[in-house]
């Protein structure tokens, strides 16, 4: 716990859990709509690299967060909002703080803010005796953020509308995700301002259900796309040069997650993805790897 927690007033008025991050394998925008949202279909995975997060009542009335990331102790923190309007929607006056430990990059096109909002309102509704369902818990999400409802369907979903409508699918596939942080937080709002129709050239509509059916992790790499990396390069020139450096060293192929500055990579064994993680140590180009084990779930 971090040493800036006001005191709890009962051991036993803790609860903690751990949120995945979310991989986009398909991301597919259809387009404009008129209330400045885009229209997606996504077929999303979780996959292990986690945020730890603690909700626990405080002697202190409100919300308060505190995290090993400083720049986080906001309000304007997701799982501090995601609390708050669980709280208002069970008319309970809170009185709970946040303990939250990152290892999701911010910004990184995981959703890892998406994912600390929609363990909170699992958290909370547990610690406040609130009764709602995952589905119920989900709606209140899709306030918060377009990511958050998703999570309540993971190991694996396909996304669509802005985000909000999830429907679970179950993959053949398990295995292991190679994780390349770019260190560069990439805006997703800016992102789509500069997507075009024009980027969506990759997109295949058969790709969703031909990854739910491959057994391999080279079945599945030449089926995943995103429609938003073309503009995730125009705002992130960063994201662009590790991009060309990952095609001229000859790893693989490796996609970049949702509207940010992660690639990833699928692989069926461990060993084979820790390798690689050490070729993309060695191009020096400041990237943080990460080898853990998907699709994983919410807990
Ligand atoms: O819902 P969320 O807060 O994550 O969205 C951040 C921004 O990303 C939105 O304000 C919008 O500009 C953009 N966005 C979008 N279409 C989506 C999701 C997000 O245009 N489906």
């Amino acid at each position: 716990m971090n040493a800036t927690a006001p005191n709890m007033t009962r051991a036993d008025t803790s609860v903690a859990t751990t949120n995945p991050s979310k991989l986009n394998l398909t991301l597919q925008v259809l387009g404009l709509r008129a209330d400045g949202f885009h229209d997606l279909r996504s077929l999303v995975i979780g996959a292990g690299l986690s945020d730890r997060i603690e909700c626990m009542r405080s002697d202190v009335p409100g919300v308060s967060v505190s995290c090993n990331d400083v720049e986080l102790t906001g309000p304007a923190n997701l799982a501090c909002r995601a609390a708050t309007r669980l709280a208002e929607h069970l008319g309970v006056d809170p009185d709970l703080h946040v303990d939250l430990e990152k290892f999701i990059p911010v910004a990184g096109g995981l959703a890892g803010g998406s994912g600390n909002a929609a363990a909170t309102l699992r958290l909370c509704n547990r610690l406040w005796n609130g009764g709602l369902t995952d589905g119920e818990l989900a709606e209140l999400g899709a306030e918060i953020g377009s990511d958050v409802p998703l999570f309540f369907s993971l190991p694996a979903a396909v996304m669509t509308g802005r985000g909000e409508r999830v429907e679970r699918v179950s993959l053949a596939w398990r295995g292991w995700v190679l994780l390349a942080c770019v260190d560069c937080a990439v805006s997703t709002s800016e992102v789509f301002a500069v997507w075009a129709s024009a980027d969506g050239g990759d997109s295949d509509t058969d790709s969703v259900e031909r990854i739910v059916r491959a057994r391999t992790a080279e079945q599945i790499m030449p089926c995943c796309f995103n429609d938003l990396e073309a503009a995730v390069f125009r705002v992130a020139p960063d994201v662009y040069r590790v991009a060309n450096a990952i095609a001229g060293a000859s790893l693989g192929p490796m996609r970049i997650s949702g509207a940010g500055s992660t690639f990833y990579r699928l692989f069926d064994d461990q060993e084979t993805a820790h390798r690689a993680a050490s070729r993309i140590d060695e191009l020096r180009m400041g990237l943080t790897t990460a080898v853990v084990p998907a699709p994983v779930g919410l807990v």
